[in-house]
């Protein structure tokens, strides 16, 4: 049972949110970290303590990846990331490597009950694959182990953690920032990211950090002047749909109040990590960013969803708002100027969905991370049914520097709709990959090659390009003069995203590719909408016998009209972002998956084109699934 010392944690926890129930998630990892993991007696008390019924405690838990609600791992949980970027760093090698020296399988413990093992999807860590994450029972922290592509480095790796001393910091492994760079003329969201002690509010204000914010909110600016030197800048939004920031602030209805601004630090998007680096080691960045954009808006309360496997990065934002906070740069008057700001570092708790605005707001609720019907936008009812701007978090450290240098001093870089620079993160099989900051209208080619140093020797040539994170449409080589910005990626039927370009080489199969992608939308729909729900299993299951050798000719058609069936058939984008990229993949790579079919029958691939057959809605010349297929539809997953 939870000792009282966990249950007043709890209380604590409780008070920091204008409504208690927000703190369920924090106080599940409360008593996971005192319990070791959460079986029904535990969520009962839990439950307890928010007045709320067990089932409903159990219902919020079994919908997050990071509680463990069914059984006990062990000492140290070790999971491995093989999502699409880590699976061309290496993350198949990586994980038989782990079986053999811990002598136990997936989802297996050591007898010992030392380590166990399990996967995971990506967890931003993607230019240093192959990697995992470890959490420490006793502690509940957790820490991430990168660059391991050598037997030798996993050993040194397993040592430490087994001797005891891998947590004693919880920093990424090996310490200090992943690899980056880019041009030095707009090298400013990571300028300061290699120095000694960059996350320290010392460190900022020796770079002159904050005294921005002082001098806008101690009579600089009127908010509305911050707020129109913002739509000037044309600051997009960076966590993928690129929408413009100031207009966006714009939207907020005049007179109520209170209001909110809340950081999306919920990076999950396959291939990006560039918010990471930000929040781990320049936080003080974003928290002048969300001091400006806090006093545009008019919001005295401000809160950073922060995915829960980001621990480090929480752990750094927590530690920057206490320093903030004694500096009197937030509270109750900040910078002497009468204004109140609090700050609030929320931790998700592993779900991809919480990366859209409305099932984030949910979520931070202390509710299942489901998606709200829009409209009303979160701009006029958002957090607690008040005005809300979410905003992504390399969107608002943008901000200190447009309101430091001006707008038309921003504009100078990009193009006239997409202004100013971009963290691109470069993942697969380049020979160097990271983040490179670089102005919008760089093109494909060069952050591949010129920055990123071409493709690996293993991967030979390129064959295909995700430009902006997994969700959106592959391109192929003949697009590599694209301008990186978001009206030429559109223009050639993709999207700049979130900026997360993944390279692909000539020795990878895209159905394979396409297998692992809708693994992934499979495992991390929220189970709200059917077309998710149900279609992405269908879908990963037929790209798996295709990829198997147990393809049939109808399945190329049976793949393109389930997709169509899933694409802006649910309720928020997921829908689309599960299927984009098949459906480009089969249009641009179709030979492949034919070859790949034909290999299996021995037969010449027949084109199917769907009619549908107006009883069944089903195209005619397609077959009931296998047995096999309806097995692993019926397989258990903890969000239906
Ligand atoms: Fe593995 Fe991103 S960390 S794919």
């Amino acid at each position: 049972m939870l000792s009282e010392q966990a249950k007043s944690e709890i209380r604590a926890l409780q008070a920091r949110y204008p409504v208690p129930r927000s703190a369920l998630g924090s106080a599940l990892y409360v008593a996971q970290r005192e319990i070791g993991w959460l079986p029904p007696p535990v969520l009962a008390e839990v439950a307890a303590l928010f007045g709320l019924d067990a089932t409903e405690v159990g219902e919020f838990a079994s919908f997050y990846h990071m509680y463990n609600t069914h059984r006990e791992p062990g000492q140290y949980h070790i999971e491995i990331c093989d999502n699409v970027p880590c699976m061309l760093g290496g993350a198949a090698r990586l994980g038989d490597l782990l079986q053999e020296r811990l002598g136990i399988g997936f989802g297996e413990t050591t007898p010992d009950g030392k380590f166990s093992l399990g996967h995971v999807e990506c967890l931003g860590a993607c230019a240093t694959a192959p990697m995992f994450m470890c959490t420490e029972k006793a502690t509940a922290k957790i820490r991430y182990f990168e660059e391991l592509d050598t037997p030798e480095k996993l050993d040194e790796v397993l040592a430490l953690i087994g001797a005891g001393q891998g947590f004693d910091t919880c920093e990424r492994w090996p310490v200090g920032p992943g690899r980056h760079g880019g041009s030095p003329e707009t090298n400013f969201l990571l300028a300061r990211v290699d120095k000694p002690d960059s996350h320290r509010i010392e460190t900022y204000i020796a770079d002159g950090g904050y005294e921005t914010a002082k001098a806008v909110t101690t009579g600089g600016k009127t908010p509305q002047q911050v707020s129109d030197e913002v739509k000037a800048a044309n600051i997009r939004g960076r966590g993928g749909a690129g929408f413009p920031a100031g207009t966006k602030w714009g939207f907020l209805p005049a007179g109520k109040y209170p209001r909110y601004l809340v950081v999306n630090a919920d990076e999950s998007e396959p291939g990006t990590f560039k918010d990471r680096m930000i929040m781990e080691y320049d936080p003080h960045q974003l928290l002048e960013g969300m001091i400006l954009a806090c006093y545009a808006i008019g919001a005295e309360r401000a809160f950073i969803y922060v995915r829960g496997e980001y621990y480090f990065a929480a752990e750094r934002l927590a530690g920057a708002v206490v320093e903030a906070e004694a500096k009197g740069f937030l509270g109750e008057n900040i910078f002497g100027s009468g204004k109140a700001l609090k700050v609030v570092v929320h931790r998700g708790a592993g779900a991809y969905e919480c990366g859209e605005e409305t099932a984030l707001l949910t979520s931070l609720e202390g509710y299942r991370g489901h998606p709200r019907l829009k409209p009303p936008f979160p701009a006029v009812e958002g957090l607690y049914a008040k005005p809300t701007i979410v905003n992504n978090v390399e969107t608002i450290a943008n901000v200190p520097h447009v309101l430091r240098r001006g707008a038309d001093w921003y504009k100078q870089w990009g193009t006239p709709q997409s202004t100013g620079f971009r963290v691109f993160c470069l993942s697969g099989q380049v020979k160097q990959p990271g983040l490179y900051e670089l102005p919008h209208g760089v093109t494909l080619r060069e952050l591949i090659y010129t920055y990123g140093g071409g493709l690996t020797e293993e991967a030979g040539e390129l064959k295909a390009v995700i430009p902006g994170g997994l969700s959106v449409q592959l391109l192929d080589p003949s697009q590599l003069d694209t301008p990186l910005d978001y009206e030429n990626v559109a223009a050639q039927g993709s999207s700049l995203g979130s900026a997360a370009v993944i390279v692909i080489g000539a020795n990878q199969s895209l159905v394979e590719i396409a297998r692992r992608t809708l693994a992934f939308y499979r495992e991390e729909s929220c189970g709200k909408c059917t077309p998710c729900r149900e279609g992405t299993p269908w879908l990963e299951a037929i790209l798996e016998r295709i990829e198997h050798g147990e393809g049939r000719v109808a399945d190329i058609a049976l793949l393109n009209y389930l997709a169509d069936m899933i694409g802006g058939k649910s309720f928020c984008p997921f829908g689309y972002a599960a299927v984009w990229g098949l459906q480009s993949n089969l249009a641009k790579f179709r030979p492949e998956f034919d070859a790949a079919i034909a290999g299996a029958t021995g037969l010449p691939v027949i084109p199917v084109r769907p009619t549908y057959r107006p009883d069944t809605g089903v195209p005619s010349g397609v077959t009931s699934p296998s047995l096999p297929l309806e097995e692993k539809f019926n397989a258990p997953t903890h969000r239906r």
